[in-house]
């Protein structure tokens, strides 16, 4: 397991370039199983989640080579039809495969993925929505059992906003009979991206880009190559950094429309914010100002960008108030963050901070990825050498992060060691 030392107080300062996201990728990746044939996914990140994914697929027989940022992936002689416990207990969304295998294959066996660091993540609607399209389902010694000769279009209204069970029912409803209505369709654009990528390989779906999706069910879809996504939470990531530590800072290559809730909240912070039309260059305030914010879906303020804004808020001039609505217990970051001399307290889903805190380096330790990434911001602002151990869970969702952060001034260095 690795740790990062970082020796904080460094100005960033230049231009960092956003990859592929994450989210998306682990989306369009199982869309492959679909169709029979060879893909070709650009801008793919080299994460361990992507990793994680491509050895699941694997395990059933696709074949996947990367060079550089592009996966190409061969989906021709597919198996088995199973994502056993030891992919899944690495990755919730190894779920994905569900609705791919049962519409293309009419079998799936997937591990429930069981408890997150921070909390309960059902998968409920997963499982009603495929039963909804006309699957069997059975729970079987912690694996839902799923099978379908073929689906069948149905109406669909999920009460929560959800980006996997979106994400799921679509792929399961593009090769199902007849018509599927999705209503309170998740709008993320990761969502967005494998709605296109289904269309382009023959999908029929209306309504991309809005709650409504109306799938139009066909008998079969055909290979096709596809872009994936900037990283919007990388890319706000790279934000939060240079409005703590920053003078100025480019953050090239990202689409900005996907960031504009966490640019506002950060103008309303006192940074200069422009946007190009693939960057958003930010001026760092000489004070940051206190900004509440509460975690909505897409378009609202990122579930996934909640930890950083806490460590930013932690050096505001003033208190503040973030609030998660998506996951109530997401604030394994707090106690760390407060180690480091931050004043936070928390009240249910809130974290009520004090801001205007002198952060002092200290060994701090990861419990999940956006969780990483808040210390080691902490870690770039804090007096003096902070350690955070464990950082294999942010080497889940941030490419070279340590590269990208060097590039901008900080000093942050790798060490890899059994014990950490
Ligand atoms: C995805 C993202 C994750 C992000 C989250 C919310 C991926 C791979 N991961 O996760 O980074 O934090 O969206 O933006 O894209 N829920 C249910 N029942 C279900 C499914 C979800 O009640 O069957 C609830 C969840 O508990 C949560 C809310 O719906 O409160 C949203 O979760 P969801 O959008 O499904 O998250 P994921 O797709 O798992």
């Amino acid at each position: 397991m690795d740790k990062f030392v970082i020796q904080g107080g460094k100005k960033l300062n230049g231009t960092v370039a956003i990859s592929g996201a994450k989210n998306a990728s682990l989306a369009l990746m199982p869309a492959t199983i679909l169709a029979s044939g060879s893909y070709k996914l650009l801008n793919t990140p080299d994460l361990r989640d992507v990793t994680t994914m491509s050895r699941l697929l694997q395990s059933m027989g696709v074949t996947i080579a990367r060079k550089g940022g592009v996966l190409t992936i061969n989906t021709f002689r597919v198996n088995k039809f199973e994502a056993p416990y030891e992919h899944v207990k690495k990755m919730r969304a190894s779920i994905y495969v569900l609705g791919p295998l049962l519409a293309r294959y009419g079998e799936a066996k997937v591990s429930l993925p069981g408890g997150c660091a921070w909390g309960p993540r059902p998968v409920n609607l997963h499982i009603e929505g495929m039963k909804k399209l006309g699957a069997s389902i059975e729970l079987d010694r912690g694996y839902i059992v799923a099978k379908a000769k073929r689906l069948k279009g149905t109406k669909i209204v999920f009460n929560v906003s959800s980006v996997g069970a979106t994400g799921n029912i679509l792929m399961a409803a593009v090769l199902a009979k007849g018509t599927t209505r999705i209503e309170n369709a998740a709008i993320e654009p990761e969502i967005t991206n494998l709605a296109e990528f289904l269309v382009m390989m023959g999908a029929k779906i209306d309504g991309i880009g809005s709650t409504t999706l109306e799938v139009q069910g066909v008998d079969e879809l055909h290979p096709h190559d596809v872009t994936t996504i900037p990283d919007r939470i990388e890319a706000g990531t790279m934000l939060v950094a240079a409005a703590m530590c920053g003078r100025k800072v480019k953050v090239d290559g990202c689409n900005p429309d996907h960031l504009s809730a966490v640019t506002a909240r950060l103008e309303d912070a006192g940074a200069k914010v422009s946007i190009g039309d693939n960057s958003v260059t930010l001026q760092a305030p000489r004070e940051l100002k206190p900004v509440s914010v509460t975690t909505a879906a897409y378009p609202g303020f990122p579930t996934d960008m909640q930890a950083q804004w806490i460590t930013l808020m932690s050096c505001a001039h003033g208190p503040s108030t973030v609030t998660d609505t998506i996951y109530f217990d997401r604030f394994k970051h707090v106690p760390e963050l407060v180690r480091l001399g931050a004043d936070i307290e928390l009240k249910e889903n809130a974290a009520v901070i004090l801001g205007k805190k002198k952060l002092v380096g200290t060994t701090v330790m990861s419990t999940d990825l956006r969780a990483s990434a808040a210390l080691v911001l902490a870690g770039l602002k804090a007096e003096g050498e902070t350690e955070v151990l464990r950082i294999y869970h942010l080497d889940r969702g941030y490419e070279s992060i340590e590269k990208k952060l060097r590039k901008l001034g900080a000093e942050i260095r790798r060490v890899s060691g059994e014990e950490f």
